[in-house]
């Protein structure tokens, strides 16, 4: 539960900008995904109505509860932008203070924020300000190893009003480098009233209880091992069966289909669809064929054949 909103599982779906829009938000919600979160949204990009930035705003009532997450380094532009996509009725709004890439961190956004929590402070306050659900905020375990300020960072944001707070348990300057720690999600846990989502390096289910029962945190979020697997959120995890793949991936194109435009996706949809397949033995020429499809619609035959085929021996070779 964060705020009054009751998350159906405690399995989250993180943010991952380039991959989680609504079709795979909804795909991963069918699998049982308790709340999915939408790639970073940028402040200025919503106040200034880029259509690159709208096109993220695209979502369904059937993917409730959803949370929108918002990138900036400016206290007003960010509340403005909070107001904005408050009317878009997201059941949550996640402020990003925790990704390392340049081009966000440059500009004193994302993970950069953690180095400057008086910023950070006035951007959650005019975020919640202005905004007409609760707001969480997603963070690192520090700046750094030698600055491992997450506990401090969190409860500040805990006092300036967020509803729950993300740790990804690596430091601004470790980037994807080394591993999520663990021990620092369960001390930022313990210091906490609201909840705690722990995140990074959980690849199953079952890595995801071992999350939960080892930080003590109230949910699990999940981003990479969620690429190309969305039964990540199904106890019994990726089929072994092909046919059962292939349907998991014929539906994300399904999905894609009924939402999107299809002519845009083509190269979205390959980064998906390779990955569904990429632990196969024999998979090579498959993930050839996907890249070399020159549009959507042939790649989803390529997909549907195979099943159609029957993979009597359930391999690709
Ligand atoms: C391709 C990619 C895109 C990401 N985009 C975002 C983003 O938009 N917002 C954000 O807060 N974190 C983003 N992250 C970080 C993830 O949400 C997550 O914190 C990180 O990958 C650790 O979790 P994992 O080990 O389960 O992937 C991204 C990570 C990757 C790999």
């Amino acid at each position: 539960m964060i705020a009054n909103l009751v998350i159906p599982s405690p399995f989250i779906l993180a943010p991952l900008a380039g991959y989680t829009d609504l079709p795979f938000r909804l795909l991963c919600r069918e699998f049982g995904a308790g709340l999915c979160v939408s790639e970073m949204i940028s402040c200025h990009g919503l106040c200034f109505k880029q259509p690159k930035t709208l096109e993220l705003l695209i979502s369904s009532s059937k993917e409730h509860p959803v949370s929108f997450q918002l990138f900036g380094a400016d206290p007003d532009i960010m509340g403005e932008a909070a107001a904005i996509l408050s009317s878009f009725h997201p059941a949550l709004i996640d402020i990003n203070m925790g990704c390392p890439v340049k081009k966000v961190t440059k500009r004193g956004a994302g993970a950069a924020l953690m180095a400057n929590p008086e910023l950070a402070e006035r951007i959650i306050g005019k975020v919640i300000q202005n905004s007409t659900v609760p707001v969480t905020v997603k963070i690192r375990a520090g700046v750094s190893l030698k600055e491992l300020n997450g506990e401090e960072f969190a409860r500040m944001a805990e006092a300036a009003g967020a509803a729950a707070i993300t740790v990804h348990g690596r430091t601004w300057s470790q980037g994807f480098s080394g591993k999520s720690d663990r021990i620092i999600i369960a001390s930022i846990k313990k210091v906490l009233s609201v909840p705690v989502i722990g995140n990074g390096d959980v690849l199953s289910y079952q890595e995801g209880l071992a999350m939960l029962a080892e930080t003590g945190c109230d949910a699990v979020m999940i981003g990479r091992g969620a690429l190309g697997n969305p039964w990540v959120f199904t106890e019994a995890g990726r089929p072994a069966d092909l046919s059962a793949i292939l349907t998991g991936a014929i539906r994300h194109m399904e999905l894609i289909e009924q939402y999107l435009n299809t002519d845009h996706m083509l190269g979205t949809i390959k980064n998906h669809i390779g990955r569904y397949f990429k632990h196969l033995p024999g998979s090579a020429n498959l993930r050839k064929a996907v890249y070399d499809s020159p549009t959507f619609f042939r790649l989803k035959d390529i997909l549907s054949d195979l099943r159609d085929r029957g993979t009597a021996n359930n391999s690709l070779r």
